[in-house]
């Protein structure tokens, strides 16, 4: 066949009656185009909602992820649920070894075990989100691993500038909670939290891809006095600059004084981890974090490679549905200073690798503003 001829498959009378009958079946298997790109060979069809995916199975999950959007995401943006949505991938996940004898990774547990895994002292603030979530994901009939991981690749596309995640479809019930003890803590140590990282199958360097997530991230219980306190002065957008503002010099406490897991923070209203800045200031991760800074492409590639494996793993035989999760907005730099900051206020502990020159935003020193509804 030539690559570029377009032809139907036809599947016999009975699922034609069902496409024309029932729109809400998966229908017509319209093979709409068939790509040759490096030889592989990509079909396409053609959903009766009109979006087009590699697999007819995909199908079914537009008219959902319009239905999140609507339910969960205030019709698509990228607010307090679309960061927890994210947090969330991580903290079910993360419940996983690749040596085995802990839970089953990727599978939705939190969501379902939630009695047992809330009860976890690292999923302070999580119950939040997962029941916010808990309503949408019975209506959606997903599974509850399909339905945390697609809601989290949809609220970090509602970010501009983060990459599109991938999706993949048909994880099966979870059936058991994750063990305790397996989520890192902000007030645990570098060689512990790549310790924990290893143990799930990540490398050091993806472990500083994965902290990208902390540029759309606001805390609300490592200091009850302020809620929703972002971690950078551009919680909405999907940039370096957390990475940049974590190696900013601190003078401050944002609300009630140092709390566990909090060291100073550089700017009014910003929260910084001790996580975060243990490991910008570590000789194992130094580099990788300097690296980001201002490397929008850097950090949108790598995030994408190390969540496209969290979002699967102790998953098996999943279909690609990546193509349902919505494209976001660009973002393309440069990122800034922040007001009164620049080169000689970085704490720089990679200093084989050049500091990227950055303007500095102009204007008195900013207070950021909390998260609303946090
Ligand atoms: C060393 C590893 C990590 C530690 C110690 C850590 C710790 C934390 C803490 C303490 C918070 C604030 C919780 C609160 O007070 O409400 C937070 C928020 C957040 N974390 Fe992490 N985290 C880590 C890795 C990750 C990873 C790998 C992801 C995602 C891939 C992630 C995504 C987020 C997001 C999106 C938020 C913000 C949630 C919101 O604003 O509602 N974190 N993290």
């Amino acid at each position: 066949m030539h690559p570029s001829s377009a032809f139907q498959l036809v599947f016999g009378t009975s699922s034609i009656k069902m496409a024309f009958g029932r729109l809400s079946a998966i229908v017509s298997i319209a093979l709409a185009a068939t790509q040759v790109a490096n030889g592989a060979v990509t079909k396409r069809v053609t959903c009766a909602t009109g979006h087009v995916t590699v697999n007819a199975a995909c199908c079914k999950l537009f008219p959902i992820v319009d239905q999140i959007q609507r339910d969960l995401f205030d019709g698509g943006e990228c607010g307090e649920e679309a960061h927890s949505a994210l947090r969330l991938t991580f903290h079910d996940a993360i419940g996983f070894s690749i040596h085995g004898g802990k839970g089953g990774g990727a599978d939705g547990s939190i969501l379902v075990f939630n009695a047992t895994e809330l009860q976890f002292h690292a999923n302070g603030g999580i119950d939040d989100i997962t029941s916010r979530q808990f309503p949408v994901f019975q209506e959606t009939g997903l599974t509850p691993g399909d339905f945390v991981h697609l809601a989290g690749a949809i609220g970090t596309a509602n970010c501009p500038g983060a990459p599109r995640l991938k999706f993949m479809f048909g994880r099966p019930p979870p059936v058991a909670p994750a063990p305790d003890l397996t989520i890192p803590e902000p007030t645990d140590s570098v060689t512990a939290i790549l310790a924990r990282f290893a143990d799930a199958g990540f490398s050091p360097r993806e472990a500083v891809a994965l902290l990208s997530s902390h540029t759309i991230a606001a805390a609300d219980v490592v200091d009850v006095t302020i809620p929703g306190t972002p971690f950078d002065s551009t919680v909405g957008t999907f940039d370096t600059q957390v990475f940049l503002e974590v190696l900013l010099k601190g003078k401050l406490f944002p609300g009630n004084g140092s709390q566990p897991g909090e060291v100073l923070s550089p700017l009014a209203g910003e929260m910084r981890l001790q996580s975060d800045f243990v490991i910008s200031q570590d000789r194992r991760t130094a580099c990788f974090w300097q690296a980001m800074v201002n490397d929008q492409e850097r950090m949108v590639t790598e995030f994408r490679d190390a969540m496209a494996k969290l979002q699967v793993l102790g998953q098996k035989n999943l279909i690609d549905c990546s193509d349902v999760v919505p494209v976001p907005k660009a973002f393309k730099g440069p990122i800034k200073f922040p007001a009164t900051f620049s080169r000689k206020d970085v704490q720089v502990a990679c200093p084989e690798l050049p500091f990227p020159n950055l303007a500095t935003v102009a204007g008195p020193a900013p207070t950021v503003p909390p998260v609303p509804g946090s």
